[in-house]
């Protein structure tokens, strides 16, 4: 806790709260303001939560001006080139990087959860063959809840830890059955023998008709991505999951609000929306072009993939993504690829320009993790699909540390009302 205290002064009535700062391990201090509501009967407000720390965390650290994100004290960098997926969700998860009889323990776990109930299965067909996929996995995995009675007392912790497995497990397997639905194609059962992204990528592309061999180059790709998604602190989507669970609602109803908030283009549609950006655009002559629509004070454009709340730096992830696109379409034979090319000189063009620079605009984790997804053949709605199975572990992780929390409270926040004062209700025939 930091000895540093703040003495806040009323000038008009001279009454004097002390509100005192709390330190984290690293990152700037907090001031608790709870003091403001019960001494002076005011609140803060902050729209957007630009200065709001809404909970005290232990799982993830940015700091966005040094572009530093460590998942549990681990710098993403390390992580992404010497773990996986199913380890960095159990580091999320549990606090520490697991013993090999853990990680096997673990692993055997979440293949041993991946099939859905048949009933859930159904479910895909009352949706139109053109849903996004999204719409699907958010309403299925809000489903899931109808199916698991028997384990979703949130106080039991052994309760907790299966609710934990079985949503990781089936994460991917709901997000094939909606691809798969989306295709008309027969849904393709997941398998124990495969791993995490192996089955992922047999479960999207393997059809009856024939043979189906995992390209491993394409699993690693798919994992390392996976990585960089699983955790981002308290953005939009994972806030929406611990608010959500701080009702005390069950689980499965708190990710798919997860689900839900992340769809928007502002958080995990932007990757989706940089590839039609990048094709509204089409070639690097029509650049400068974009770039003074993307700047019009009156227009609505973004330049998408560019830009976040927190990172006024290189987003770190960004850098690893764009490292990684050049070595997965040449490990592919698709070095001729024209929409990486156009980003490549999208990126060097804003980086020189005033606007970006003044702003402090840097291209963010979605610049070009669509454009891995469509070298993986993976296909443009299944981008945001795609993350939501990746932070799937970061919502599970917070929602079990919020929950786990003795402290924990539902979240309430208040508002500036500026709505019309107490009125009588006048009669229909004398309006
Ligand atoms: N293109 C053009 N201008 C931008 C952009 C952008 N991508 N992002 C921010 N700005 C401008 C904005 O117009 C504003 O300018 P001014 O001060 O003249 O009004 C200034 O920069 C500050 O922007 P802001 O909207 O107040 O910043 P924010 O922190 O509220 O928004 C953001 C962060 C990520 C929503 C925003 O940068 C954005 O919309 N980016 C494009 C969408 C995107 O790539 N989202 C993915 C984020 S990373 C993955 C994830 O979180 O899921």
């Amino acid at each position: 806790m930091s000895t540093n205290k703040y003495e806040l002064v009323n000038l008009d009535t001279g009454k004097k709260s002390t509100l005192q700062a709390m330190s984290g391990t690293v990152g700037p201090d907090c001031l608790g303001i709870a003091p403001l509501a019960k001494d002076h009967g005011i609140f803060t407000f902050d729209p957007g939560f630009m200065a709001t720390a809404s909970c005290e965390s232990k799982i993830t650290y940015i700091d966005g001006d040094a572009g530093v994100l460590l998942y549990r004290g681990y710098p993403i960098d390390q992580l992404a080139t010497k773990s996986s997926f199913l380890e960095v969700s159990y580091l999320l998860i549990n606090g520490e990087l697991p013993g090999a009889k853990q990680l096997e323990q673990f692993d055997h776990s979440i293949r041993y959860h991946t099939m859905i109930n048949e009933s859930l299965l159904r479910f895909f067909n009352g949706f139109h063959y053109n849903a996004h996929p999204m719409a699907m996995v958010s309403a299925v995995v809000s489903s899931m809840a109808a199916f698991y009675h028997d384990s979703m007392d949130n106080n039991n912790p052994r309760h907790r830890e299966i609710f934990a497995h079985r949503i990781l497990a089936k994460m991917p397997t709901i997000s094939a059955a909606a691809y798969k639905h989306m295709l008309g194609q027969p849904f393709v059962y997941p398998r124990n023998d495969q791993d995490y992204c192996a089955n992922i990528l047999r479960m999207f592309f393997a059809v009856p008709a024939e043979d189906y061999a995992v390209d491993p180059v394409t699993a690693q790709a798919l994992d390392l991505l996976l990585i960089l998604h699983a955790d981002h602190e308290q953005n939009a989507s994972t806030s929406t999951v611990r608010l959500a669970g701080s009702t005390g609602t069950n689980p499965y109803a708190a990710i798919s609000a997860g689900v839900s908030a992340l769809w928007g283009p502002a958080h995990g549609g932007a990757n989706e929306a940089v590839l039609a950006m990048l094709e509204d655009i089409g070639t690097v002559d029509n650049i400068p072009k974009f770039l003074e629509r993307v700047k019009d004070k009156d227009g609505h454009t973004r330049l998408m993939g560019f830009g976040h709340r927190v990172y006024k730096n290189f987003d770190p992830r960004a850098k690893i993504i764009r490292d990684m696109c050049h070595k997965v379409l040449a490990r592919l034979g698709r070095t001729d690829n024209p929409l990486f090319e156009l980003a490549l000189r999208l990126e060097e063009i804003a980086l020189k320009d005033e606007y970006f620079i003044a702003r402090k605009l840097y291209p963010n984790v979605d610049f070009y993790s669509g454009l891995i997804y469509s070298a993986l053949g993976i296909p443009r709605s299944m981008f945001t699909v795609m993350f939501a199975i990746a932070r799937t572990a970061g919502w599970v992780a917070h929602w079990q540390e919020m929950i786990g929390d003795p402290a924990m409270k539902i979240g309430r926040p208040r508002q500036l009302y500026t709505g019309p004062t107490a009125r009588d209700y006048v009669e229909i025939g004398k309006r």
